[in-house]
């Protein structure tokens, strides 16, 4: 049984009293009458009501209104797992040896229920004991559960499973059972969450795929459904809070991903595109995130035409599966009917023909969606196929197929008034997955997650391993012991694969031996050159200094890192050349250079506002994903504006990976190792201690972040004194309330109010001076869009749910500030003494 595991963003856990109010509102609304707004959060086992890590407040059920003579023992968790995404609601719980049933008020219609557990040991109840049913009315939700085999089998400690039913009655009857087939069995729950919608299913015209044809498909009003998967294809994970309303998590697509076909291409939506909700598609369908991020087959018609874009998704047999495609046509120059068309293969089956987004949806940046239905055929797992491909028959311009996002959900079996499956085997790989648990500010990739059925995807990354490693690309890439079994894509064999060699002759032709005038980046490490590789494709190349020893470790960190991590916002290796003693990297040529060209000291044009705020949060996905892509996460150690570079497009690529070290996993470990990175951006505390985290990247991210809202050098010692460093001057500025004027005056105009305060605000936090204080990168992603969000929306901004409360969330950060009178730790002079004893500080 594909599981979901959701979590809540790891945020400061400082709220304000303007945020518990805003939130308290809500729920008190839902107190004094449940129905009012339909939502309801119960924190099972808790005495009072409790505020997750995503600022959500959960009732405490002892003696509430939903179970004013609640049966069972309340429990706290033995162990707290440090991948628990917040302790609300999973730190406590309620155990049943006997039969109980919840009554909750609800208004009549439709609602999606979820449940969370964290199977450990409680009190004096062992963790295999957990044997139990939950039904829903007379509907059976889980059947002989064990949610601790459940969750290893998806290598998760915890799970969240999600369910839509239609209630008739003003009551959801939620039972209970601790099985009957096992002596000394028990039931448990940590939190139940129940969300009204509309009817978000009857009113699709889905088509039920069998034997190669397609019929129309209607299923009754009342039907429940349990979500298996619910991804943003080509897009991150989505948290619940910034769901369009339904307090849904997105996953990413990427492990999900056949690993022996075409990976595909993520994209993501044009820059002056606008996405538009049809009157078919209301807003509540899919959040924005998933409609302006999409997979591709990619720009290579021939490639595209030689594979398939697939992806597997294992599921129970014996049910029928509602799955719905989410389109949108996002990228110029495609606007037109007829210009890419595609087919949809569902187990190998046609889907769909001649599936032409612009004409479904009505144009670009229109939203859509299809649905069609399956019966999935076998015992125990099996695995649902879904593949793109092009269609020729009506001749397309472009060979390509393009989805946005993608749900599955398992239909009740209406006979037996049941939605339960098997519990899902323990795949032979989970020792091995198992030391690739989520750190705590990880969001997890995994939904459905990685069981018996996808044994073979697995497999499949092994052999990956096995290509990596015999394959080797220089003396010590593709090495293992990165081990991102959480993120299987980033190892496909292609990776490596295409990490090309040159010849030293190569790089010569390219580079006109080496011309200096051709020449366009300096640094201790060595000079880059702008060339051309087969006959035309500009790269860029970097020529490492033979004599550094320096020089050899970071070209073999280099090589490794790209090796192992692909993402759109990080630089792209094409290959590499190592010859003669020369150590010389190629990459994609960015056509725009570096930010900081396009911010001082330039004749460049200035970017607008707007432009900056992506490009920062680009290059904040990138520092994200290094963060939690791997294991034990990456740390770049040398972020700064000069190594946020940026292509055709100004789209935000982070670089130079030479100084990266991969990091322990839990923050308050640290690494100990010799400073280096670039004076004005290093983390004081790294400097004092010698103290290396993640959040030292945060920390330089942080003076990105002002020098982009500035515009001026990070260290100017020409200024008086106080100015000199942009960190420090920027906090002074920002305590006296008088940031604005220092704001560059070129843009100054164009921000909004609310924008500028989250910007500000995000930016204060990342360089404060202990690095406990500072946000994870994933918060400040998050800001950061919702920063570009206020400064889209600011006319039309009014306030939908989602949306305030993470602005409200983001004041407090500020009104909770202990002192004003911190110390500023990393005085200029310390500073500038520092790049004298440094002097290969880069
Ligand atoms: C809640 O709704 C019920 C009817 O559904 C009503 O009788 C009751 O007064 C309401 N309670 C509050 C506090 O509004
Ligand atoms: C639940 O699964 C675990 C792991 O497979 C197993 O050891 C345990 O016996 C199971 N519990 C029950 C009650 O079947
Ligand atoms: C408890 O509920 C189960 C259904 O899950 C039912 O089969 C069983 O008879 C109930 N036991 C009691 C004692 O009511
Ligand atoms: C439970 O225990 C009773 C005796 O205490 C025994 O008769 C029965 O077979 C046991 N049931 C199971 C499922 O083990
Ligand atoms: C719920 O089911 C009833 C029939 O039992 C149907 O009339 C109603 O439209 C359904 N509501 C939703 C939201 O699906
Ligand atoms: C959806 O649209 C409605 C109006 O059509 C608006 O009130 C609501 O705030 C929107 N919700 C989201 C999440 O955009
Ligand atoms: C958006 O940019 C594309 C080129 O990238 C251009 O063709 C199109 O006209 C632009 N659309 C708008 C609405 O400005
Ligand atoms: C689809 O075809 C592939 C290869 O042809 C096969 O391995 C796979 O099992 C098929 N999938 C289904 C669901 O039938
Ligand atoms: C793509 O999938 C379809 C359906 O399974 C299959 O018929 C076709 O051969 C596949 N094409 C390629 C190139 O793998």
């Amino acid at each position: 049984m594909p599981t979901m595991a959701m979590a809540f963003p790891t945020l400061p856990v400082t709220l304000t009293c303007l945020t518990l109010l805003a939130l308290l509102s809500i729920v008190m609304a839902a107190d004094s009458n449940s129905t009012a707004t339909g939502l309801i959060l119960l924190d099972c086992g808790a005495s009072s009501p409790n505020v997750d890590d995503s600022g959500r407040i959960w009732d405490g059920n002892a003696g509430s209104k939903f179970a004013p003579s609640v049966k069972g023992v309340a429990a706290t968790a033995s162990y707290q797992d440090p991948s628990l995404p917040s302790l609300v609601p999973y730190i406590t719980t309620r155990i049943f040896t006997s039969n109980y049933t919840y009554h909750f008020p609800v208004s009549p219609g439709r609602l999606f229920l979820r449940l969370y557990f964290y199977p450990i040991a409680y009190a004096n109840y062992a963790v295999f004991d957990a044997f139990f049913d939950v039904t829903a009315g007379n509907l059976v939700l889980l059947n002989g559960f064990n949610a601790s085999q459940t969750a290893q089998a998806i290598n998760s400690a915890y799970l969240v499973r999600e369910f839509s039913v239609n209630v008739s009655s003003g009551n959801l009857d939620l039972t209970f059972a601790p099985s009957a087939y096992q002596n000394g069995s028990y039931a448990f729950v940590n939190g139940v969450e129940i969300v009204s919608t509309p009817d978000i299913f009857t009113t699709s015209n889905s088509r039920f795929v069998d034997g190669g044809n397609t019929f129309p498909f209607s299923f009754a009003a009342d039907t429940g459904f349990q979500t298996m998967y619910r991804l943003n294809v080509g897009g991150d994970a989505i948290l619940p809070i910034y769901d369009s309303g339904f307090y849904r998590s997105w996953n990413s697509d990427s492990s999900y991903l056949y690993l022996f076909g075409a990976s595909g291409v993520t994209v993501s939506k044009d820059f002056n595109l606008t996405i538009q909700y049809t009157p078919t598609v209301p807003n509540y369908t899919a959040p924005f995130d998933v409609y302006g991020t999409a997979r591709s087959m990619g720009p290579n018609a021939q490639d595209n035409l030689n594979s398939n874009l697939t992806w597997i998704l294992p599921v129970d047999a014996g049910f029928a599966y509602l799955i719905r495609f989410h389109f949108c046509q996002i990228k110029y120059p495609i606007t037109k009917v007829n210009q890419m068309s595609f087919f949809i293969y569902i187990n190998n089956q046609t889907a769909q023909q001649r599936m032409d987004v612009i004409f479904w949806s009505g144009g670009i940046g229109r939203t859509a969606y299809k649905d069609y239905a399956i019966m999935a055929i076998g015992s125990g797992q099996v695995d649902i196929w879904i593949a793109l491909h092009p269609d020729l028959s009506s001749e397309p311009e472009y060979f390509d197929a393009i989805l946005n996002g993608l749900e599955v959900f398992k239909l009740q079996d209406y006979e037996s008034n049941n939605l339960a499956g098997l519990n899902p085997p323990l795949s032979q790989f989970t020792d091995l997955n198992s030391v690739a648990r989520k750190s705590y500010d990880d969001i997890p990739a995994v939904m459905g997650g990685i069981t018996g059925g996808s044994a073979l995807m697995l497999i499949a990354l092994f052999s990956t391993f096995v290509i990596c490693t015999r394959k080797k690309v220089a003396k010590s890439s593709c090495k293992t012991d990165y081990g991102h079994l959480n993120h299987p894509t980033e190892l496909r064999k292609s990776t490596c694969d295409l990490v090309r060699h040159f010849s030293f002759t190569e790089i010569q032709v390219a580079t006109k031996d080496f011309d200096e005038a051709l020449i366009i980046g300096r640094g201790s490490f060595g000079d880059v050159y702008n060339g051309e590789i087969d006959g035309g494709t500009k790269v860029a190349i970097k020529r490492f200094n033979k004599k550094s020893r320096q020089g050899f470790h970071e070209f073999q960190t280099e090589i490794e890192m790209l090796c192992n991590f692909r993402h759109r916002h990080l630089v792209s290796l094409i290959g590499y050349c190592e010859e003669k003693n020369e150590m010389i990297l190629v990459y994609d040529y960015m056509a725009h250079g570096t930010l900081r060209e396009h911010l001082y000291n330039t004749r460049n044009p200035p970017l607008p506002w707007q432009q900056r705020l992506e490009i920062c949060i680009g290059a904040a996905r990138g520092l994200h994903y290094l963060h939690t892509g791997a294991e034990l996460g990456i740390i770049h150690r040398d972020v700064k504006s000069t190594n946020i570079l940026l292509d055709d497009r100004f789209m935000a690529k982070v670089s130079d990976f030479g100084l990266s070290k991969a990091s322990p996993d839990i923050d308050n470990t640290h690494m100990s190792t010799a400073v280096k990175g670039t004076f004005g951006y290093l983390d004081p505390e790294y400097f004092r201690l010698q103290r290396l985290t993640k959040k030292s990247d945060v920390y330089s991210f942080g003076v990105v972040l002002f020098e982009t809202l500035c515009a001026r050098p990070v260290i100017n010692t020409e200024l008086p004194e106080e100015q000199v460093s942009l960190r420090d001057w920027a906090l002074s500025c920002w305590k006296n309330g008088v940031l604005e004027e220092i704001v560059d005056p070129r843009v100054k105009e164009e921000i909004t109010p609310e924008c500028f305060r989250i910007f500000a605000e995000i930016a204060e936090k990342c360089v404060a001076d202990r690095s406990i204080d500072r946000p994870s990168m994933g918060d400040v992603l998050w800001n950061l869009e919702v920063a570009l969000q206020l400064q889209q929306d600011s006319a039309s901004y009014n306030g939908n749910c989602a949306e305030g409360a993470s602005f409200l969330r983001i004041s407090a950060v500020h009104q909770d500030k202990p002192s004003t009178n911190s110390t500023i730790s990393i005085t200029a002079q310390e500073a500038i003494f520092s790049d004298i004893a440094h002097p290969e500080g880069r």
